[in-house]
């Protein structure tokens, strides 16, 4: 016999009114266990907590102080509590390990990449289906930067070489006299251009300005929205989507892309699956089975993962560089040296090390975030020094020793000779390929590190190099900062100012490139 009749039990809290004491008590109850969930963490090697402070209810006056000052707030912590404490972040406590830890966590097998990227990306809502790619378990975007782009690198530097030309002179024009661009802008739209030639290869789309500005528009739009959502629990994401004006374009966006797309998948389905796995569109269309939706998503995730690092890094370059007279002066003398004399190859391209350095240290000072090496613990992982990482830990590793003088001698200040110097010091302690632009260690790791660092990044080192060699070659360049400086932080993430204005003249090139 039943000791609770159900029904009775059903039809008691069918009759509860919210006047009733019942009804509150319920309540009560209800807050303090989510209150008690939202606090609980597995903490077994007793870390220091920094988040809700006692007298908070929620966790959102914790949420808005690193929102106001994410890189303040870890360095603070760091300094007070050393080098690994939880800290509550955008939307949830993360583990924070700083530099002492970086080697220990780089090979952990147990600290997933994808899964804590998810954690920050996915939101289950309309519209936001790319950015679902980079995390999911199938890896197709790195399988494309490893087996398609890595692999045929040679292959697409005449595309990056044409196309770097044809942007240049579509957004800065031919102009020979100086005329006012907005910086950013700019770099955007030789990014969409160029990425259009290299992931899509089809004249119809590559010289499409209709395609070139959806394909941009959306990784730009993506980021606010996404940055809009973030704060929002799971859970209430879809329906806060529905009242922001931004998520609900970025679906629309969308929704165009994949009609865009239409026709680019007809002709892909004519030719069948034996397309030229040297082209990463015949690669994708292979992976994907031919949907058009997922050709679509992956498309765009690839735009998305190739411009917000490369055209966030690309626009600190060119105010960077470009606040320095001499160094524009003897980064075109090695272009004229190297380039003049071979073109552009893998090689001539590993030989611009002023380049190179100029690219390395713009990347170490303006990291995309003030965390990076996002990891969720999928297992329970004891890392070299005994500290316990629990199942279920979000990870982030802070970055706040690679931009100040911690490391790097005036760490805080760019020096596009520093890597270029060590190169040429006698009593150099490590290896010259460690100073590559494409190399990471625990003091710089802009694109990572260890078993998951960007498989992208000699991709990413080609196109930069050849897209500076041209700005370099082909124009005159005055940079003007905004008075609010050169960057801000949105959050976590380290943005380079829309508000950055040039001053741009086609000049006569020294060679022909
Ligand atoms: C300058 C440009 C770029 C920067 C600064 C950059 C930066 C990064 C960073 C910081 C990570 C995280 C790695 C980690 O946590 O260890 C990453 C991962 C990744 N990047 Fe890049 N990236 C760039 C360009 C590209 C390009 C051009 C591609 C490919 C088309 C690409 C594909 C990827 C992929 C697929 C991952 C995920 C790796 C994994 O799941 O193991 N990236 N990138």
């Amino acid at each position: 016999m039943p000791l609770i009749n159900l029904e009775d039990v059903i039809s008691r809290y069918r009759n509860l009114e919210p006047s009733s004491p019942v009804f509150y008590y319920g309540l009560a109850i209800f807050i303090f266990c989510y209150w008690w969930k939202s606090t609980t963490l597995k903490n077994p090697s007793g870390l220091p907590v920094i988040g809700r402070r006692w007298y908070e209810l929620g966790n959102g006056k914790a949420k808005k102080r690193f929102r106001d000052d994410s890189l303040g707030l870890v360095r603070a912590c760091q300094k007070k509590h050393g080098d690994a404490f939880f800290l509550y972040t955008d939307s949830t406590y993360r583990l924070i390990l700083c530099r002492n830890y970086i080697d220990m966590m780089r090979n952990e097998k147990g600290l997933d990449f994808a899964s804590g990227l998810a954690l920050k990306l996915d939101n289950g809502v309309h519209g936001f289906e790319p950015m679902a790619t980079m995390t999911s378990s199938k890896k197709i975007i790195q399988a494309v930067a490893k087996h398609s782009l890595n692999r045929h690198l040679g292959t697409f530097t005449e595309p990056l070489n044409e196309e770097s030309d044809y942007a240049l002179r579509q957004v800065w024009t031919d102009n020979p006299e100086f005329h006012e661009v907005m910086l950013k802008d700019s770099v955007w739209k030789f990014f969409s251009q160029i990425m259009s030639r290299t992931f899509i290869n089809d004249p119809d789309y590559y010289r499409n300005p209709e395609w070139v500005e959806a394909s941009s528009e959306y990784v730009e739009l993506s980021a606010t929205a996404g940055y809009e959502l973030r704060f929002f629990p799971g859970w209430a994401k879809p329906l806060a989507a529905q009242f922001s004006p931004n998520c609900r374009r970025l679906k629309d966006l969308y929704e165009r892309i994949n009609t865009l797309l239409g026709p680019l998948k007809k002709k892909l389905d004519k030719q069948g699956l034996e397309v030229d796995p040297k082209s990463p569109l015949g690669f994708l269309y292979q992976k994907v089975d031919g949907r058009l939706d997922e050709l679509a998503s992956y498309i765009i995730g690839l735009c998305l993962v190739s411009f917000d690092g490369g055209g966030e890094l690309f626009t600190h370059v060119m105010h960077l560089v470009w606040s320095n007279e001499q160094l524009v002066c003897d980064l075109r003398s090695e272009i004229v040296n190297v380039v003049g004399k071979e073109g552009f190859n893998k090689n001539s391209l590993q030989n611009l090390v002023l380049m190179d350095s100029v690219l390395k240290e713009a990347l170490r000072l303006h990291p995309e975030s003030v965390l990076l090496l996002q990891r969720m613990a999928t297992e329970k992982v004891v890392l070299a020094d005994g500290l316990i990482i629990p199942k279920g830990t979000a990870i982030m590793a802070s970055t706040s020793h690679i931009v100040d003088g911690s490391v790097w001698p005036d760490g805080d200040k760019f020096d596009g000779y520093r890597f270029f110097n060590l190169r040429q010091d006698p009593d150099r302690t490590a290896s010259l390929a460690s100073y590559n632009f494409t190399s990471t260690s625990a003091d710089h790791f802009g694109f990572g590190h260890g078993s998951q660092v960007c498989p992208g990044r000699f991709f990413a080192s080609h196109m930069q190099k050849i897209l500076l060699c041209h700005v370099l070659m082909k124009y005159d360049v005055e940079v003007m900062i905004p008075e609010e400086g050169a960057w801000f932080q949105r959050g976590q993430t380290h943005v380079a100012h829309p508000g950055l204005k040039a001053r741009v003249r086609r000049r006569e090139a020294e060679i022909k490139l």
